[in-house]
């Protein structure tokens, strides 16, 4: 079944990037001139991504704002003629570039209860996950190279990434088994795990596609790790009694959670923007010059 609908859940407090974070969502960082959640939207957009549902809260109003109409701006642009035309078009394609609704995540309960609150959007077909602060950028849109692997083996999908032996501590492992290039069966994972139960340096970073039956089992799944529902622990259900397929998407994750990936994506983002590249690099070879 073709995948059309995905969510993105926002609704997260944003703590280890605070005090950027208080005011402003960390959805809403700039990485150079879009919000992060754009470069998120357009990735599932340019996977055939037609409805998108935002998971927010009450103090992430800023996200609702960008992907609406801004009729005194637009007017203001279109008024200076020419030389705003680009500008203006820009500012008018984040309300145009799907159908995108929002849902307020009421109590700060985990990621799996975020993705809970789209059982009804979902309407019984399956659905595309894209973490709300992980951008992914690519030549190859990362969710559609899931959304691919759900069409052909009509399994909930995982992305996957190989990470260090220290940091696996802090994500998930996964239990995989080798199916093609980049393409893994996935049999069981584990949530943080002591070093003592690593299945693999495989973890989940950033995208899911899952099919229906996750909302039933996230119905029942009890509060894990930090007292919140974890979806890895539905997904681990879902492993386990039906199996799932990690792909090993290509593109280059940043993690806008902390201070570093976002340093690290306004970096690489602005060496290949057309209208500041050039300048940056000049200016970064001379900063780097005096370290
Ligand atoms: P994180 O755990 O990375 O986000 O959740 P966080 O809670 O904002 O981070 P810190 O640790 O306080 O800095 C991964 C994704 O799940 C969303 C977040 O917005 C992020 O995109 N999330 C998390 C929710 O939507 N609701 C939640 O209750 C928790």
């Amino acid at each position: 079944m073709k995948v059309t609908k995905a969510v993105i859940p926002a609704a997260g407090l944003g703590t280890r990037v605070l005090p950027a974070s208080k005011a402003i969502p960390k959805e809403m960082l700039p990485i150079v001139d879009k919000p992060a959640i754009q470069y998120i939207v357009e990735e599932a957009v340019n996977s055939g991504i037609t409805d998108i549902l935002i998971i927010t809260n009450r103090n992430k109003g800023a996200i609702e704002d960008h992907f609406d109409y801004a009729p005194e701006l637009e007017e203001r642009l279109a008024a200076g003629g020419e030389g705003k035309r680009d500008i203006l078009e820009s500012v008018r394609a984040c309300a145009r570039m799907a159908n995108i609704t929002f849902i307020r995540q009421k109590e700060t309960k985990g990621l799996g209860h975020a993705v809970l609150q789209a059982k009804s959007f979902a309407g019984g077909e399956p659905i595309a996950v894209l973490y709300g602060d992980d951008v992914i950028i690519g030549e190859d849109p990362a969710i559609g190279q899931l959304c691919r692997a759900y069409e052909k083996y009509g399994k909930g999908v995982v992305g996957i990434k190989e990470v260090t032996r220290e940091a696996i501590t802090k994500y998930c492992s996964l239990k995989v088994d080798r199916m093609e290039d980049r393409v893994f069966s996935v049999t069981d994972m584990v949530e943080k795990p002591s070093p003592d139960r690593i299945m693999s340096l495989y973890s989940i970073l950033g995208r899911c596609v899952l099919p229906p039956e996750i909302f039933g089992i996230l119905e029942h799944t009890a509060p894990g790790a930090g007292n919140e529902i974890q979806l890895t622990d539905a997904m681990r259900e879902l492993a386990v009694s039906d199996g799932m397929v990690g792909v090993d998407y290509t593109g280059t994750r940043y993690d806008m959670g902390n201070k570093l990936g976002i340093l690290q994506a306004t970096c690489e983002v602005a060496l290949n923007h057309p209208e500041v590249g050039e300048g940056f690099r000049k200016y970064l070879k001379e900063l780097a010059a005096t370290l």
